[in-house]
């Protein structure tokens, strides 16, 4: 029977969590060694559920770690971004004396408001705690000050207490929308990047144009202070070993090879996509077929043309046909007179219509070959 787990269109954790091993492995190193990181991938294709998942090991292998995921999906403004980076900050430091210490809650609590209740002073701190969990109150706005401080005392108190700390800020790009093009947080946060003894910063984000300005163009305060660490889809190979085990669970036989070949080729093995896919398969109660499986892609697909009906609808004319173009032929050469006769616009207009595709996320390269990003979209493109 299939477990709400096995297939997630969410966080991939444990069993669902399809090897990565080698970029584990890695990770661990440069987090344990303080490299920051800029962990750079496109959309829905594993960030998170790599970080989380090599978090898991390093606390498996029994490290000082602390980490905590600061998600500015949903920070619309300045004081929320700043609330979100100086709760993230305080969290960890509480974490980082209640490791340090060993303590029980009442006497952890103690130390806690006496070592922060002063540095945090100008800020009305209040101390509560709830089902043996301490957290800090601030009484004042968050600021950029407040965000200084924080960071400060952590990194103090981590290096005091010889713990590595991972601080990964999620969706990045936030930021930038709220910095008021001065870039101060960011540039407070560079301050405290260089600054780090024991902690380590990780940036992700899923708007690739807007992450690339923030760590890739110079007048940023974080231009060149980042490892880069791409993630790329995960290989056919480690697919295999990891649904061949469900397929057999759920109908008793070996995989179907030519199904297996079509959810690789259908989805790119775009991970979401994969999930999403093998997610429907494995709805069926008899083993699948092949109608079965490209019926279910259709499924997927008409879901999806419903979901982005309007962003279709304003994609300008050349971006739809060059788009069907990819979707026919994926191609090196996009002003090459084949592709251009083929998505049949003024070869002139190629350039910058490819331009404002990968500037939409639509589009990207593979090993030079311009490709749709997501397989559904390339499947409406090619119908449409
Ligand atoms: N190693 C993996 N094994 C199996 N599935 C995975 C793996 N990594 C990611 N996925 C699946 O891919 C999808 C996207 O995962 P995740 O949310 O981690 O990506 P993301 O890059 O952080 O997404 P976003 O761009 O929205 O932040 C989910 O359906 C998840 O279950
Ligand atoms: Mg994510």
């Amino acid at each position: 029977m299939i477990k709400n787990t096995d297939f997630p269109l969410r966080i991939a954790a444990d069993e669902a969590f399809c090897n990565r091993v080698d970029e584990r492995d890695k990770l661990k190193k440069l987090l344990l060694s303080g490299q920051h990181l800029w962990l750079q991938a496109h959309r829905r294709h594993g960030k998170s559920s790599l970080l989380l998942q090599t978090f898991k090991d390093l606390q498996h292998d029994n490290k000082n770690v602390i980490y905590i995921r600061v998600d500015l999906a949903f920070a619309s403004d300045r004081v929320s971004v700043l609330n979100k980076l100086c709760q993230g900050a305080s969290t960890l430091i509480i974490e980082a004396l209640r490791m340090a210490r060993q303590t029980k809650p009442g006497e952890l609590f103690s130390i806690v408001a006496q070592q922060l209740g002063e540095s945090f002073n100008r800020y009305a701190p209040s101390f509560s705690i709830d089902k043996g969990s301490i957290s800090m109150k601030l009484g004042t706005e968050a600021s950029l000050d407040m965000l200084e401080t924080s960071l400060q005392k952590l990194n103090e108190i981590s290096k005091a207490h010889n713990i590595r700390v991972v601080f990964m800020i999620d969706e990045f790009q936030q930021l930038s929308k709220s910095d008021n093009k001065s870039f101060d947080i960011e540039g407070a946060i560079r301050h405290n990047l260089e600054l780090a003894d024991n902690i380590t910063y990780v940036f992700c984000g899923s708007e690739h144009n807007l992450m690339c300005q923030a760590l890739e163009e110079n007048i940023r305060p974080l231009y060149k202070h980042t490892y880069r660490f791409e993630l790329k889809r995960i290989s056919r190979d480690s697919y295999l070993k990891h649904i061949q085990p469900l397929w057999l669970a759920q109908w008793q036989t070996d995989i179907d090879h030519s199904i297996f070949d079509y959810i690789m080729q259908t989805t790119q093995r775009h991970p979401y996509y994969v999930n999403y896919l093998c997610a429907e398969i494995w709805l069926c109660d008899s083993t699948p077929t092949i109608e079965l499986a490209e019926q279910a892609w259709r499924k997927i697909v008409e879901d999806e043309l419903s979901v982005n009906k309007k962003m279709i609808l304003d994609l300008k004319n050349n971006e739809k046909k060059t788009l069907r173009a990819l979707a026919i032929l994926p191609t090196q050469e996009v002003t090459a007179n084949r592709f251009v006769t083929l998505a049949n616009i003024p070869a002139g207009s190629m350039k910058k219509t490819i331009n404002q595709l990968l500037n939409k996320d639509l589009i990207y390269l593979d090993e030079g070959v311009y490709k749709i990003l997501s397989p559904a979209l390339a499947s409406i493109a090619a119908d449409g």
